[in-house]
Parts: C-alpha cells; structure tokens; sequence
C-alpha cells in the first residue's frame, strides 16, 4: 500500500490560515521590530510583542513573582524593572546552557540596586505547583513553543517540522499551566504565553484548562494595545502588527477559596 504523503509546513499552515498565510509567511521572515530596555546599563533588544506580554502580568513593587520558563530572561527583564528591587523574583529555566545566557542577560542589563532580589533556579517548571503549591503572587509562563518563526527561517528545523510537534508541546504546555495554577496563590494572577501561530498551542490549551478546572481559575478581561482578540486571550502576529510577535498571551486569576 502506498504511504501516505507527509503533511508540509506550509500547507499546515495555509489550512489554519488559509488566505492570510502568504502575507504572514512574509511577514515571519521580515525583521523583528524592537523594544529597547534601557534601565542604565546594557541596553537589551525585545521584540516588541514580547514586551507587552511581560507587562500584561501587571507586577507591582513588592510582589512575589516567578517566571517559570525565563531564560534567555527578555521577560523577566521587564518584570525585575517593575519590581525595582523590592518584592522577589525568581527567574527558572530547565537548560543549564539557556541559564547561563539568563544569568548574563540579568547582571549586564539590570542596574545592581535592582538585582538583590533576585534568583535564579532550573527546576522543571511542571514541580512548582507540587513543592511550592499557594506561594507566588504572579506567575509568567512563557512555554516551550513550536516557535514557527524560527523554524521557518531555518532549513534543517523546517526540514524535521511535523504537525505532530505542536499536539506533544500542547501536552507539556498543559502540564506547566496546571502547575503554574497550583502554585500560584489565591487571587494570584498568571500570564499563559507562547511564540505559537498554531491555536493548539495556544486557546486549546487554555480550554482545556477552564473545562477541567473552571472552579479554580477565570480568564482575565485584558486590552492588549497590539494584536488580535482571541477566543480567551491575544494574538500578536507582524503581518497585522508592524513586525511584532508572534506572540499569544493570556491572562488568568486563581480564584479565591470558597469558606
Ligand atoms: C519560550 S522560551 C522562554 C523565553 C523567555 N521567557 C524570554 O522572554 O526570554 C521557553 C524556555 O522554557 C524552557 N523550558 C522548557 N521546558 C521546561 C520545563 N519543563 N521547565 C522549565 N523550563 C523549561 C526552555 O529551556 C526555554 O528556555
């Protein structure tokens, strides 16, 4: 019997977004555009969608923030600037190459008034919710992604491409949102994010959460000033977003514990 024909990348793609693919494509291999953090040291360069997914977690001084997956730590950069050296912010990634890259990006880019309060850790992110369960006031999850920019702008990554990479990350990504939602306190807030075009990785993972534990969570009405609204968050793409993103965000509370 003959095999059937592998599914490309592109033709993935175009099924999700079917006329607007080729502009999008387009638009991926484009330059990025820029958002420079500059707090008095060494300017750091984040895309500028990036920036608003960061800021949408809405951090005040004296917080107590973890950012589960931060490294090469662009995010967590916008996060410690928020905090301003007070409250704690702990900045984990599992790759011990990528936390060498965070730990670098940290001390050369934060003045050091503003790095006091600060750690560093590279725990897998799917243990926060069962050894430290209620701790943290706000939680940045920004997920382990297809990240079809890059591979789009890389042969051997686009040549290994499967429409199966986005359903296995979908499942890891779901395990790192329950346990961001376990560890984060009672009224605590958490932003969901990733680089993903493909909604498997982004809404349905957020839908699954809300059929299986709508009694503990509630999405967060949020206006993002870049990007398209979806279903439970936003949709940063560049073709719409003058080189921006990709970026899906959402924003969540764990809701208080009935008496
Ligand atoms: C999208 S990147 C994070 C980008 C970062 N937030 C920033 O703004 O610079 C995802 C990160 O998740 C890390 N990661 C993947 N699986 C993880 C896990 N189970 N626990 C903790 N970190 C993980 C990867 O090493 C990678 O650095």
């Amino acid at each position: 019997m003959a095999k059937a024909k592998k599914i490309t990348f592109d033709q993935h793609y175009q099924q999700l977004f079917a006329e607007r693919w080729e502009s999008l494509r387009h638009a991926l291999l484009q330059e990025v555009d820029y958002h420079c953090l500059d707090f008095g040291a060494e300017p750091y360069y984040l895309d500028r969608a990036s920036y608003i997914a960061a800021e949408a977690l809405g951090v005040r001084p004296g917080d107590r923030v973890l950012d589960m997956c931060a490294a090469p730590g662009g995010k967590s950069l916008v996060i410690a600037a928020a905090l301003a050296g007070t409250g704690f912010l702990q900045c984990n990634d599992r790759s011990a190459a990528r936390r060498q890259r965070l730990q670098r990006v940290l001390e050369q880019s934060l003045p050091p008034a503003w790095q006091g309060n600060l750690e560093i850790s590279g725990h897998d992110g799917t243990n926060f919710g069962r050894y430290q369960p209620a701790a943290w006031d706000k939680i940045l999850l920004d997920a382990p992604c297809s990240s079809e920019r890059h591979v789009l702008q890389s042969p051997p990554h686009l040549a290994q491409w499967s429409p199966a990479r986005a359903k296995n990350l979908a499942v890891q990504q779901y395990a790192l949102l329950c346990s961001a939602v376990d560890a984060l306190r009672p009224g605590g807030e958490l932003i969901y994010s990733t680089c993903a075009l493909d909604e498997r990785e982004n809404d349905q993972v957020i839908a699954k959460l809300l059929k299986k534990r709508a009694e503990q969570v509630q999405v967060v009405s949020y206006s993002s000033p870049l990007g398209e609204k979806t279903q439970y968050g936003w949709h940063i793409l560049p073709d719409q977003s003058a080189g921006s993103g990709p970026i899906y965000f959402c924003k969540m509370r764990k809701k208080a514990k009935k008496p």
